[in-house]
C-alpha cells in the first residue's frame, strides 16, 4: 500500500524546518490571503465561491476544446450517476457559469468578483508547477471599456506592491476581436504552411487545432521560424486597435511599466483583445506569477447573453515562492500571549482554569499538559513565541502570587494569581 501524498500536491503546515519549504507554512498563506482580500475589497471586488467540480462540458466549451488544459490536463471522472465531472482547472469558467445561471446581470450594481481556492491540472510536476495549485482571481463582468482592463492590471500590480515583491514585469498584448483573429489566422497559416515539416511536433498539432498557440512555443526552431512571421498587432480591427492603444495610454498615465510582447497569446481559448502576464526573474521556467485578459465572448459561448468581461488570476504558490526567494519579510505567525508551566497535579488544575479563563477573554494562552519537567515547558513557551511565561508550583499555590516573566526582556513582575487576567488585559 502507498499512503503517501499524491504527486504534484503538497501539505500546508504550521511550520517547516527546511528553509526552501518555508513558503508552505500556513501563517504565510493566511497573511497572503489577508492582503489579497483587503486589496480586493479596496478595488470593490466581492467574494464568490463556486464548487470545486463542475460538469466537464463547462470547461470544454468555456476554456476551449483545443487548449492544453482541456486536451491534456483535466481531472475528469464519472460520478456515480454516470455524469462526467471535472475538478476545476481554473476559475473564470465557473464564475461565468454561476453569473449566467443566476442571471446576475439583471441585478443592479457592479459585477466584480474575486475568488481564492485550489485548481487542478494534470501537469508534469516541477518546481512551481503542481497538480493542485491555488489561485486568487478577479473577474469584472459587463464592462467593455479599456479602463476595466487597466483597473485589473493596476490591481494585480498593487497586490504585488503591497506584498513587497520586487522586479515584476507586466507583459501585454492584444489578441484582437474575432475578426482580427480570423484575418491573422489566415495570414499565419499562409506563412507557416511551407515551414510545417520543420515545426516541432507540438506546433504541428497546433497548426490545425489552434494555430495562434504556435506563437507561444518555447521550441528554439519554432521561434526562429516565427521571427519572420506576420504580427498579430498588424491585423487588429480598428476597434480592437483603438481599445489596445487606450489601454496602453491608461497604463502610462498610471506609471505602470509594461513590455509589449507581440507573441503573448495565453493558453486559454476565451481571450479577446487585451491579454497580459506578470513574470518575475527568480522562478526559473515557471516564471509567470499571474495572468489574465479580456474575454468578451465567454458568456455567449456558454449560452448566456453578451457580457464583455475581463479578469486575471495569480498563482499563490508562485507568489509565496517569489517572496521567499526575494527575502521579503513576513509578519510573525500568531502566538499565545502567555504560556503556563504547571509543576505538579494541583498546579495543573489551577493553570488549566487560568488558561481557559484567559481564552474566554480573547487572550491567547497555552499550557504544557505533558506533565514533564519545567525545562520542557519553558522550551515549549519559547518555541511557541509566547510573550509571557508563568510557572506555577507549590510556592505559588501557597502564596497565591505568581511571577509573570516577559520572554523578550527576561524581566519578571509579581502579580496575584487572581489578578492575572486584568493585568494581561491592561498590558494589551
Ligand atoms: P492561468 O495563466 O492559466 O490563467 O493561471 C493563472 C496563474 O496560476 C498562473 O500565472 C500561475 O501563476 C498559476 N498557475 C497555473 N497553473 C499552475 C500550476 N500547475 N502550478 C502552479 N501555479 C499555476 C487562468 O487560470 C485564467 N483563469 C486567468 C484569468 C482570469 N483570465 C481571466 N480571468
Amino acid at each position: 500500500m502507498d499512503y503517501s501524498i499524491p504527486k504534484g500536491t503538497f501539505d500546508i503546515l504550521p511550520s517547516l524546518l527546511d528553509e526552501e519549504e518555508k513558503w508552505k507554512e500556513s501563517s504565510r498563506w493566511q497573511y497572503l490571503e489577508e492582503v489579497l482580500r483587503q486589496t480586493a475589497h479596496d478595488y470593490g471586488f466581492k467574494e464568490i465561491r463556486t464548487p470545486i467540480f463542475e460538469r466537464t462540458e463547462l470547461f470544454i466549451r468555456g476554456v476551449g476544446e483545443s487548449s492544453d488544459i482541456v486536451t491534456k490536463e483535466m481531472y475528469t471522472f464519472l460520478d456515480r450517476g454516470e455524469r462526467s465531472m471535472t475538478l476545476r482547472p481554473e476559475g473564470t469558467a465557473s464564475v461565468m457559469r454561476s453569473f449566467v445561471e443566476k442571471k446576475l446581470h439583471t441585478q443592479p450594481g457592479l459585477h466584480k468578483y474575486f475568488y481564492i481556492g485550489p485548481m487542478f491540472r494534470y501537469e508534469r510536476p516541477q518546481a512551481g508547477r503542481y497538480r493542485q495549485h491555488h489561485q486568487f482571481g478577479a473577474e469584472a463582468i459587463g464592462i467593455g471599456s479599456p479602463e476595466q482592463d487597466v483597473e485589473l492590471i493596476d490591481m494585480v500590480c498593487e497586490i504585488y506592491r503591497r506584498l513587497g515583491l520586487k522586479n515584476v514585469t507586466v507583459q501585454i498584448n492584444s489578441v484582437g476581436d474575432a475578426a482580427s483573429r480570423a484575418n491573422y489566422k489566415d495570414a499565419l497559416t499562409k506563412f507557416l504552411s511551407p515551414h510545417l515539416p520543420a515545426l516541432s511536433p507540438d506546433s504541428q498539432v497546433r497548426f490545425t487545432k489552434n494555430i495562434l498557440r504556435i506563437l507561444d512555443s518555447k521550441d528554439l526552431g519554432d521561434q526562429k521560424i516565427l521571427s519572420e512571421a506576420p504580427m498579430l498587432s498588424d491585423f487588429l480591427t480598428p476597434d480592437a486597435k483603438k481599445h489596445f492603444e487606450q489601454v496602453l495610454k491608461l497604463l502610462d498615465a498610471l506609471n505602470i511599466r509594461y513590455a509589449f510582447n507581440a507573441k503573448l497569446v495565453r493558453g486559454l481559448d476565451y481571450y479577446t483583445k487585451t491579454v497580459f502576464e506578470i513574470t518575475t526573474e527568480v522562478l526559473g521556467a515557471q516564471n509567470s506569477i499571474g495572468g489574465g485578459g479580456r474575454y468578451d465572448g465567454l458568456t455567449e459561448t456558454i449560452e448566456g447573453p453578451y457580457l464583455p468581461s475581463a479578469g486575471f488570476a495569480t498563482g499563490m504558490e508562485r507568489v509565496l515562492q517569489t517572496m521567499l526567494k526575494q527575502e521579503v519579510p513576513f509578519p510573525a505567525a500568531p502566538h499565545p500571549r502567555v504560556f503556563f508551566v504547571p509543576m505538579g497535579e494541583e498546579a495543573l488544575k489551577v493553570c488549566f482554569q487560568q488558561v481557559c479563563q484567559l481564552r474566554h477573554k480573547k487572550i491567547g494562552a497555552e499550557i504544557d499538559l505533558s506533565g514533564k519537567k519545567m525545562q520542557h515547558g519553558l522550551q515549549l513557551a519559547s518555541q511557541q513565541g509566547s510573550e509571557y511565561v508563568v510557572v506555577i508550583g507549590d510556592e505559588e499555590l501557597k502564596t497565591g502570587r505568581i511571577k509573570l516573566k516577559n520572554m523578550a526582556t527576561r524581566e519578571s513582575s509579581d502579580c496575584p494569581l487572581d489578578a492575572l487576567v486584568d493585568r494581561l488585559l491592561a498590558f494589551k
